[in-house]
């Protein structure tokens, strides 16, 4: 097709693509350097799905540890570093030798690729973190499509990983190259830090960022993590938060066997009673934590988050009907969300040692484990709270006169995650999302742990920031994942404005 032509058509198919996803309002078209770029874009956006369809194509599943997906995870690497240097990236594919797994097995750990494209000092530089190795699928699992053959159907590029991670990697490479190919002059220095083994748990990442500090990141300003998705199908976020963890194990125990209620029943301190007194203390029916001094930490609400909280795009009925949960605790968005977000929650999760299957058995269990963990929000400290649970659950254990021994130990614990959105990045972000989507981000936690963000915001001591390109319902982690064409599109467009309102406010 005549190049003209071929342009004219692209900016029809982006115009129908806008107007879709209802997203036709009065925003300024782009003018300057970024309007050559967003046109660069739109005129490129089969390439960057071919693209994104040849990542798919890659099994590399880091969950299941068999060597077949340990290679596959190997060639991702490589295909992902030699994307860079074609770019003109200095790249390092650091090697992190093999683990050991409980089997005996031992596995190579797929490299951590460090690249770093520009290197001017008068420059910010940002510094991007993503991950290439996904979560399993097959077919037969409930796919509509064949998971590793990005198949695009109504606008939606249905594949595993084209969400979670690598489409938004893919995003952010887009909009270099772009700057690349226009023979522009990158607005900031960019470095990246991709790795294949986020979903079994970031192996050996920890330790390489720590290595790097006064390496690789003593250059970084600024880290940007795309990794979660958006509160909404069609209003973009930017996520400044999310909730730590500390999960607990609480062993009751009157011997190691088990007993037969005929023979012991009525004469000692059943195990299963005291733990069940003792779960049954921690939280009431209205979600209200009872550990004493459990709050005293929690930071105050204040009244700029408040606007936030309001100013957040959820559809109430439709989120309740999606969760088939009869009713929730709370009525309001603004209660819901403070309630997943901002304030700790504490979830029992399960009783080790106690009679679960089916049927009738009179056992009285001999020793038990509760498993309990509690939700972390700024400005908790994990050590403190450990203090509170125990001696809380030694209060309530005392005053039963139990012969039974108690233990308490905690096995986990993820700090939280809190960005200061007055943050340089969080301004430019939100511009660049106004000049790509013409709308303010909705401002967004996450009620999960992702320890990733707080281990560089502790190690790198730089500002940190989760700038999702995924619409809601992409199905991370779940069968038919997708990334919207136009999610994916736009999104290499907001990582391209973002690099210009990044050295606008340097
Ligand atoms: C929620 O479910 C009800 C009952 O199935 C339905 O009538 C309603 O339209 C649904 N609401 C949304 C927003 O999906
Ligand atoms: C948490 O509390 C402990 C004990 O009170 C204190 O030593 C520690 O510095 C605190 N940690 C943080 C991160 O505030
Ligand atoms: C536990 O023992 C104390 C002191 O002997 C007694 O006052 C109290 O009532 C007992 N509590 C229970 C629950 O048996
Ligand atoms: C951000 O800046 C605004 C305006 O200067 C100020 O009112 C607000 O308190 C600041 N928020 C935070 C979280 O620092």
């Amino acid at each position: 097709m005549d190049p003209k032509l071929r342009r004219m058509a692209s900016s029809f198919v982006a115009l129908l693509l806008l107007l879709e996803q209802g997203m036709f309002s009065s925003f300024p078209p782009p003018s300057g350097p970024l309007d050559r770029v967003f046109q660069y874009i739109d005129l490129h956006q089969d390439e960057f799905v071919q693209t994104l369809k040849e990542w798919v194509a890659v099994e590399s599943d880091s969950v299941q540890p068999v060597p077949r997906f340990r290679q596959e995870l190997f060639r991702m690497m490589a295909m992902a570093a030699d994307k860079l240097q074609r770019l003109g990236a200095g790249v390092d594919s650091v090697d992190l030798g093999s683990q050991q797994l409980p089997d005996g097995q031992s596995l190579p750990i797929p490299p951590v690729i460090l690249a770093q494209l520009g290197n001017d000092p008068k420059k910010t530089t940002v510094c991007f973190y993503g991950h290439l190795d996904v979560q399993s699928a097959q077919q037969d699992d409930g796919w509509l499509t064949d998971p590793y053959t990005l198949t695009e159907v109504d606008g939606k590029l249905y594949g595993r990983g084209a969400t979670d991670n690598k489409g938004p990697v893919l995003a952010w490479i887009n909009a270099v190259s772009t700057f690349r190919a226009l023979e522009q002059d990158l607005p900031v220095n960019i470095k990246f830090i991709l790795e294949g083994m986020e979903e079994a748990g970031s192996v050996a990442l920890e330790e390489l960022i720590r290595k790097e500090k006064d390496r690789f990141f003593s250059s970084v300003d600024y880290l940007v993590i795309s990794d979660n998705l958006w509160l909404s199908r069609k209003k973009p976020a930017l996520t400044y938060g999310t909730r730590g963890n500390s999960y607990f194990m609480v062993e009751v125990k009157c011997r190691d066997q088990d007993l037969h209620s005929g023979t012991f029943g009525g004469i000692l301190n059943e195990p299963m009673a005291d733990l069940v007194a003792l779960l049954g203390s921690l939280v009431d029916s209205s979600g209200h934590i009872l550990i004493p001094g459990i709050y005293d930490q929690v930071a105050p609400i204040t009244e700029e988050e408040k606007k936030m909280y309001e100013a957040i795009d959820l559809d109430l009925e439709q989120y309740q009907n999606s969760s088939q949960v009869e009713k929730f605790l709370f009525d309001t968005k603004e209660e819901i969300l403070m309630h997943l977000w901002r304030y700790p929650s504490l979830s029992i999760h399960g009783i080790e040692g106690a009679f679960d299957e089916p049927g009738i058995k009179t056992v009285i269990p001999g020793r038990v484990t509760g498993k309990f963990s509690i939700r972390l929000v700024p400005h908790m400290n994990m050590s403190v709270v450990e203090k509170q649970v125990k001696q809380h659950l030694e209060d309530v254990f005392s005053k039963r006169n139990s012969s039974n021994q108690m233990a308490i130990s905690m096995v986990v614990g993820v700090q939280p995650w809190i960005a200061n959105i007055n943050d340089t990045q969080y301004l430019a972000a939100k511009r660049a999302i106004r000049t790509v989507f013409g709308t303010e981000p909705d401002m967004i936690q996450d009620g999960s742990s992702i320890p990733i963000a707080k281990i560089f915001q502790d190690i790198i001591q730089k500002s940190v920031m989760m700038l999702p390109l995924g619409a809601v319902d992409d199905g991370e982690h779940s069968q038919n994942e997708k990334i919207n064409r136009w999610n994916y599109i736009e999104g290499s467009k907001l990582f391209a404005a973002f690099f210009l309102e990044m050295a606008k406010l340097h």
